[in-house]
């Protein structure tokens, strides 16, 4: 049985991590990079920007406290979590991985400012942190149920959909690095780029988001069907569904207007959050057809309607 504040920590894991994603695409859209010159001290004597505070040394030292924000909450997510290990050793193991992930990010931040900008470690330097985003939100689904075994609900076409939405987030999002190291927003005038040309990493990057479109599309057309079949769980995948169309729809849009307005940095703050959102809705509506029974006594988003009039109750797919 978890309580009320093992959940509070579980939403302030997934918006840290992906609070920080912000942060660190602004140390780069604002030319802040190598605001703090080198690693692990912010300048070649002090590990705080002492007597060099500057705009972007505050930025980029900023992102820095930031990331041991994250760790001291890691910490003390752990230590909550700790005394029931004995019967949600899911939840410490969540915790800890979550928090490994703050030492990896520092040491690949340090290589990225040691290696002035490098845009292929740039570009590995925001995986973790993306993976941690799909994580925290399994993490927080988890906080409010028994964590009991799960049972598939919906058919394997709706499964086999969730799955297909979550790959192509993937390769959407791995495609949009590859833009941003041929882009202009390096994080500092002078560092390199990756050499691969725009356009054509523009339209690479898209056009699987054409394919998610789709995809989407589809999941919803299918859990609609499920709805007036009556099927069990139905309801809240098409909840899932019709949330996630919205985000990748929002999202795609977003992804055209900036690029046609040749990338304005606000834009690209924008299109950053929405990465986080793609990340957490896709995440929400493939873990949403593995369902284990809620905990008696909270409101669990997760699973709210399956105890919804109509019969829709969550079972297990036939
Ligand atoms: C589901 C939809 C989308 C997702 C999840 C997504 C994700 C991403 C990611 C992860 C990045 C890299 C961010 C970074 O390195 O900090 C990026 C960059 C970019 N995306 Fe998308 N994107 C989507 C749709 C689109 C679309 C439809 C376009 C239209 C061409 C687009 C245009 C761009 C551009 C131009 C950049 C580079 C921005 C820069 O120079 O910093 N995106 N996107």
């Amino acid at each position: 049985m978890t309580t009320r504040l093992d959940r509070i920590l579980a939403w302030m894991m997934l918006s840290a991590q992906s609070l920080i994603i912000l942060t660190g695409a602004l140390v780069r859209l604002t030319g802040s990079g190598l605001g703090c010159p080198t690693w692990p001290r912010c300048t070649p004597d002090s590990i705080v920007p002492y007597g060099a505070l500057t705009m972007h040394s505050a930025i980029e030292f900023g992102n820095r406290l930031l990331g041991v924000g994250l760790g001291i909450l890691g910490v003390i997510t752990i230590l909550v979590l700790l005394r029931r290990f004995r019967t949600r050793p899911d939840l410490v193991w969540f915790a800890v991985a979550l928090t490994a992930v703050v030492p990896v990010q520092a040491v690949l931040g340090g290589i990225t400012v040691l290696t002035g900008l490098n845009p292929w470690i740039v570009a590995l330097h925001f995986v973790p942190s993306a993976a941690a985003v799909i994580a925290s939100t399994l993490f927080v689904r988890r906080a409010y149920d028994s964590g009991a075994q799960p049972q598939a609900i919906g058919t394997q076409v709706q499964r086999g959909l969730a799955w297909t939405a979550l790959i192509l987030t993937a390769i959407v999002v791995v495609l949009g690095l590859l833009v941003t190291g041929a882009g202009p927003h390096a994080g500092d005038d002078m560092s390199a780029r990756n050499g691969f040309d725009t356009l054509l990493m523009a339209r690479l990057h898209a056009a699987p988001v054409w394919a998610l479109v789709a995809v989407t599309i589809g999941s919803v057309l299918v859990s609609h069907a499920a709805v007036r079949r009556g099927a069990p769980g139905a309801r809240s995948l098409r909840r899932a569904s019709l949330v996630f169309t919205a985000v990748v729809a929002a999202q795609g849009a977003l992804g055209y207007v900036q690029y046609f307005l040749g990338v304005p940095w606000m834009l690209v703050a924008l299109h950053i959050i929405g990465v986080c959102a793609v990340l957490i809705a896709a995440t929400w509506l493939l873990d949403s057809h593995y369902v284990r029974p809620p905990q008696s006594g909270t409101d669990a988003p997760a699973h709210d309607d399956e105890h919804a009039s109509e019969g829709d109750t969550a079972a297990p797919a036939a």
